[in-house]
């Protein structure tokens, strides 16, 4: 009933009731994840979920603030409060915390002028906003970059948002689905994949500063991109860049033409089985065709969320010997041999 001297309140602290085995969920608040799309968080606070920790989202004119959704002095979620006079306003006792998270305003204070204290503040999270998207980092010392999507930094290019997905699984399930080309035929017969299933080349992983990368040619069911090309089926050309531990990026290029176009793809993971999908997609003709674009991605999403959730065990085996691979796995198996070696994730917590 009582809470102990030792209470957790800080945003680098285990949560209570932690999905995560404690040695992951250590590591992985070291990694830039993404809470939110900036476009959501307007006038209201927002809340989020990062690693089992609730976080309240707002938006100052100094832009989007991350904090622990606990109001320092009563613990009431600053989420359910307002944002008024570009401070976060708790809906309990009225404390206004500023963008920074410094208590600007004690309403029942009797000397409003009295000068308050600079611990009465929130407890504050790392965040950046970047691609339209709303990153955090728990401990606040980020050990690793975030994406870097070079088409994407071009200020000409248009970014459609496809709307966010909660799936019940891992991230890292969702970003091995993602990089997976094998069950294109079978899952993806509805839209791009060829249901005609054919071998696929054995492909190299080559490491890169931020993660993987590789190529892959497809013959794609049907055709899809708007470059004039007229043809029952397409070849392209797809190459991923996977950056730890959640985003990936795939480029699409139809061999046939210039067009080119991208699907960046990076997952908060909320628990240790429930993911958030974050997606953009574009490509490089002047007027991408948004509305097309995001359908068909949703459609997609559709098609691979069931299959997804159903895998077993809900955990990445991150030793390689507890499930069968096969050639096209070159990338699974490099991903996660890269989340033990370089990461140190999967491994009992040192005692
Ligand atoms: S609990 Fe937030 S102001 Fe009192
Ligand atoms: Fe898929």
């Amino acid at each position: 009933m009582f809470q102990s001297v030792n209470h957790s309140k800080f945003a680098s602290d285990l949560p209570r009731n932690c999905t995560f085995d404690e040695n992951d969920w250590r590591i992985l608040c070291n990694f830039w994840h993404p809470i939110a799309y900036a476009h959501e968080i307007q006038d209201e606070p927002e809340k989020a979920r990062l690693l089992d920790v609730d976080l309240v989202v707002y938006r100052t004119s100094q832009g989007v603030s991350v904090a622990r959704d606990i109001c320092p002095h009563r613990g009431t979620r600053l989420s359910a409060g307002w944002v008024r006079d570009d401070n976060l306003v708790c809906p309990m006792h009225g404390l206004c915390f500023d963008h920074s998270g410094q208590c600007t305003k004690i309403p029942s204070m009797p000397h409003q002028n009295a000068k308050i204290p600079p611990k009465m503040r929130l407890y504050s999270v790392l965040s950046e906003e970047r691609y339209g998207i709303v990153w955090a980092c728990l401990s606040g010392e980020p050990n690793w970059t975030l994406p870097t999507w070079e088409m994407l930094d071009d200020p000409s290019i248009k970014l459609n948002f496809i709307p966010s997905g909660t799936w019940m699984a891992a991230a890292s399930r969702h970003v091995e689905n993602f990089n997976d080309l094998a069950h294109f035929p079978f899952v993806h017969g509805g839209t791009f994949g060829n249901e005609t299933p054919a071998p696929l080349p054995l492909y190299k992983v080559h490491e890169t500063d931020y993660g993987l990368t590789f190529d892959m040619p497809y013959l794609e069911g049907g055709n899809r991109f708007p470059d004039g090309v007229e043809a029952d089926d397409r070849e392209v050309v797809y190459t991923y860049e996977l950056t730890f531990p959640f985003s990936t990026a795939i480029y699409i290029r139809p061999v046939d033409s210039d067009y080119v176009q991208i699907i960046a793809d990076t997952v908060c993971p909320v628990s240790a089985h429930e993911s958030k999908l974050f997606q953009i997609i574009t490509d490089n003709t002047e007027e991408p065709n948004a509305e097309y674009l995001v359908k068909e991605s949703s459609q997609i999403n559709e098609e691979d969320k069931p299959l997804v959730e159903g895998q077993h065990p809900e955990d990445l085996p991150l030793d390689l010997t507890e499930e069968m691979h096969i050639p096209a796995d070159r990338i699974s198996m490099d991903y996660r041999r890269a989340l033990v070696k370089k990461f140190g994730l999967g491994a009992p917590i040192a005692s």
